[in-house]
């Protein structure tokens, strides 16, 4: 105790060396702790992009698509793979809307995680886990074939995979309220395969899904109801949180979704083929950077 008293005295006294060691002490801790701080933020996860949708969608062509820029031959994927990519230099980020437009400084570009996941039904659990995890998720790219939504049977299995993300989705933003406040979650739905003939443009895409996921909505509610389940005193509520979208609509439009933090635009694309839909890309990393 003694000792400790001694040496605040010293401290405090007008000799040089109290004051050399007081003054260096006073001006290298704010700086250590700053790099400690700074260090902490830095270290933290990479945003992260999931790739969902049915096999043989896409997903893994776009994935090497926007990680090597040019498309090359995939297989049926069997796990999740993940790349890390740079946002191209062309692309802008939501970080540059506070940048001075005089800001001559070169600019980094942030570098994102995509991480692609098997659409075969029995391996699906991959891509429900990874939207249920705590990741520094910023968005989902839903990638569909466009021309087998052309017949009943693409359309009803496209349309029922993407309801149940999205009704996970609207669950995660209901039930999920963080301190920051509720999770919203962009989806961008890549309507792939342009090339292909028979395909339906991006904006039939669109229609054609939000009709069927009406009818999905209507048998899932119908299936509840028959079942019985959750038709105890708070039956009810159960039946709304399992309805997609605004409780009670008629149709379906992905804009009910906004109620719930979830923002869904459409892009048509074709990740197999070179030169005029290649440009396509573009569309997709501004989307990505607009989001990260
Ligand atoms: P899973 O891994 O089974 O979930 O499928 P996936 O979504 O990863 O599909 P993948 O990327 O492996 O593509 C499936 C097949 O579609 C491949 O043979 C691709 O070459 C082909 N393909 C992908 N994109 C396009 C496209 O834009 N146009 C055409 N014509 N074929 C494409
Ligand atoms: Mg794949």
């Amino acid at each position: 105790m003694t000792r400790l008293e001694d040496w605040l005295t010293w401290t405090l006294s007008p000799s040089i060396s109290a004051i050399l060691v007081t003054l260096i002490f006073s001006l290298t801790l704010p700086i250590l702790i700053h790099t400690y701080l700074y260090k902490r933020a830095v270290a933290k996860e990479l945003p992260t992009f999931l790739l969902l949708g049915p096999s043989g969608a896409g997903k893994t062509s776009l994935l090497t698509l926007l990680s090597n820029g040019t498309p090359s031959p995939t297989h049926t994927s069997q796990a999740p793979q993940t790349a890390t990519c740079q946002l191209p230099s062309t692309t802008h980020s939501s970080e540059d809307k506070y940048r001075s437009e005089n800001d001559t400084s070169s600019r980094t570009q942030p570098s994102i995680h995509l991480l692609d996941t098997p659409g075969h039904g029995k391996l699906r659990h991959h891509a429900i886990a990874s939207l249920t995890s705590p990741t520094a998720l910023k968005g989902l790219l839903f990638v569909v074939d466009s021309a087998v939504l052309s017949s009943a049977a693409g359309l009803t299995e496209t349309a029922e995979y993407l309801y149940d993300v999205l009704l996970l989705l609207q669950k995660r933003h209901t039930q999920g309220k963080t301190s920051k406040g509720p999770l919203a979650i962009p989806v961008l739905l890549v309507a792939n395969k342009q090339d292909v003939f028979t395909s339906l443009p991006a904006g039939l895409v669109k229609s054609k899904l939000e009709e069927e996921l009406g009818k999905v909505r209507q048998t899932r509610s119908k299936g509840l109801l028959d079942s019985g389940i959750g038709m105890d005193d708070d039956g009810e509520a159960d039946e709304e949180s399992n309805w997609l979208g605004e409780y009670g609509a008629k149709g379906f439009k992905f804009a009910q979704m906004r109620e719930y933090g979830v923002d869904v635009e459409v892009v048509g694309m074709s990740t197999s083929a070179e030169g005029e839909d290649e440009g396509r890309v573009h569309e997709c990393w501004s989307w990505i950077g607009a989001n990260v």
